[in-house]
C-alpha cells in the first residue's frame, strides 16, 4: 500500500533522495541517487563509511550546512545537494538530502573557465581604463602635457604588445582571449602576468581548447592569490605544443606550497582562502579549481602536478584526443 507508493514515487524522481537515518545509514536510495552518488546497489542499510563516499560528498550529507545548495564533484559530475533534517513528534529521525545533477562537467567548466573571459576582459579593462585617465588628468591638472602624449601612447602600445605576444604563439582562441583577459586582471591587481616567449600552440580541437582555458584559467587565478601583495607579484605561464599533449605551465613569485603535503591542495574542499572574500564572479574559496583541473586533466589522459621552485610551478598535461580510425 503506501510504503509501495512512496518507493514507486521516489524511484520515479528526476531528482536524487538519499533519506538518512541518525547514524547516518542510508534508507531508501532512488536510481537517480544511486547514479549520481554511484552508490552500490546494496546501500540501503549501510552506514556512509561502509559505501566509500568521497570525504567532500560525506560533509555535505552529515553536516550542518549554512549554505542550502551545496556544489560536490562526484567523479566527473556536478552535484547539487540540499539537505532537510527530519523531524516527527519532537524527536530528530535523520535527513533527507536531495540531488540534481546541475550540470556536465563540461557546463561546469563553461561557468569556471571559457565564458568569463569575455566579461572579466570587459571589466579589467574599464577598470584599467579608469585607472589611467585619473593619471591622464593629473597630469593635464599639474601641466604636464608632454607627458601625457607619452602616457598614452606607452598605454597603448603595452597592451598591443601583449595582444601581439599572445596571439602570434596562440593560435587557439579561447587560451589566447583568456591570457589576455587575465593580463588586464594582473594589471587591476598589481601584479604582472608574462606569456613565456617559447610558448607555441597551434589550433587544436573544441574539447582539448575548453579544457585549456579551464585549466589555465584556474591556475592563473590561483597564482594571482599567491602573489597578490607581494611587491614584485610575477606569474609567467609557458604553452608547449607537443606531438600527443599541451602542457602548460604556471609558475608564481608567491609563497610556494608549504605546511601541507603537494598531493593535499587537490583535495576538493581545500583551501586556505576565507569563504566570501573572493570578488564576485570567482570561485576562489571553494576549494574547487584544483580538484575540477586535475580531473579534466585526467580525463584526457594527462595529469596536473604541483612542484616548488622558489614559488610554486603547475604543469597541466593534457593529452589531444586521438583521432577515431
Ligand atoms: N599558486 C599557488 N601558490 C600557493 N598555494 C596555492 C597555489 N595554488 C593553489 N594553492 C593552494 O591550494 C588551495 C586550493 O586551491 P583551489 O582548489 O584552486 O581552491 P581555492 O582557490 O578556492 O582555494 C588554495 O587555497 C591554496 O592554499
Ligand atoms: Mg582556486
Amino acid at each position: 500500500g503506501l510504503v509501495e507508493n512512496r518507493e514507486a514515487m521516489l524511484h520515479g524522481l528526476q531528482e536524487g533522495v538519499v533519506p538518512l537515518d541518525p547514524h547516518h545509514r542510508v534508507t531508501v536510495a532512488n536510481d537517480s541517487a544511486r547514479q549520481l552518488l554511484r552508490l552500490p546497489a546494496d546501500c540501503v542499510g549501510k552506514d556512509l563509511a561502509a559505501l566509500a563516499v568521497g570525504p567532500a560528498l560525506k560533509d555535505v550529507l552529515t553536516q550542518e550546512q549554512a549554505d542550502p545548495d551545496r556544489l560536490v564533484l562526484v567523479g566527473e559530475r556536478l552535484v547539487v545537494l540540499n539537505r532537510v533534517p527530519i523531524r516527527s513528534r519532537g524527536r530528530d529521525i535523520g535527513t533527507v538530502t536531495t540531488l540534481r545533477d546541475r550540470t556536465e562537467l563540461s557546463s561546469l567548466e563553461r561557468e569556471l573557465g571559457a565564458t568569463r573571459t569575455a566579461t572579466d576582459t570587459l571589466r579589467a579593462q574599464a577598470h584599467e581604463f579608469a585607472n589611467q585617465l585619473h593619471v591622464i588628468s593629473g597630469l593635464i591638472q599639474i601641466g604636464e602635457y608632454d607627458s601625457v602624449v607619452q602616457f598614452v601612447n606607452g598605454a597603448t602600445l603595452d597592451r598591443t604588445r601583449l595582444n601581439d605576444e599572445v596571439t602570434s604563439r596562440i593560435q587557439d582562441p579561447a587560451l589566447a582571449a583568456l591570457l589576455i583577459a587575465k593580463a588586464s586582471l594582473a594589471t587591476e591587481r598589481g601584479v604582472t602576468l608574462q606569456l613565456d616567449p617559447a610558448s607555441a600552440l597551434g589550433r587544436v580541437d573544441d574539447d582539448l581548447s575548453r579544457d585549456l582555458a579551464t585549466v589555465a584559467g584556474n591556475l592563473v587565478d590561483n597564482a594571482f592569490d599567491a602573489v597578490a601583495g607581494l611587491p614584485e607579484g610575477n606569474v609567467r605561464v609557458l604553452v608547449e605544443d607537443g606531438e600527443d599533449e599541451v602542457t602548460v605551465t604556471v609558475r608564481d613569485t608567491g609563497p610556494g606550497i608549504s605546511g601541507v603535503g603537494l598531493e593535499e591542495i587537490f583535495r576538493q574542499g581545500f583551501t586556505t582562502k576565507l569563504p566570501g572574500t573572493a570578488k564576485p564572479g570567482s570561485d576562489s574559496g571553494r576549494g574547487f579549481g584544483l580538484a575540477l583541473s586535475r580531473v579534466v586533466c585526467r580525463r584526457s589522459g594527462g595529469d596536473l602536478t604541483v612542484a616548488n621552485d622558489n614559488g610554486a610551478v603547475f604543469t597541466a598535461r593534457l593529452k589531444r584526443r586521438r583521432p577515431q580510425p
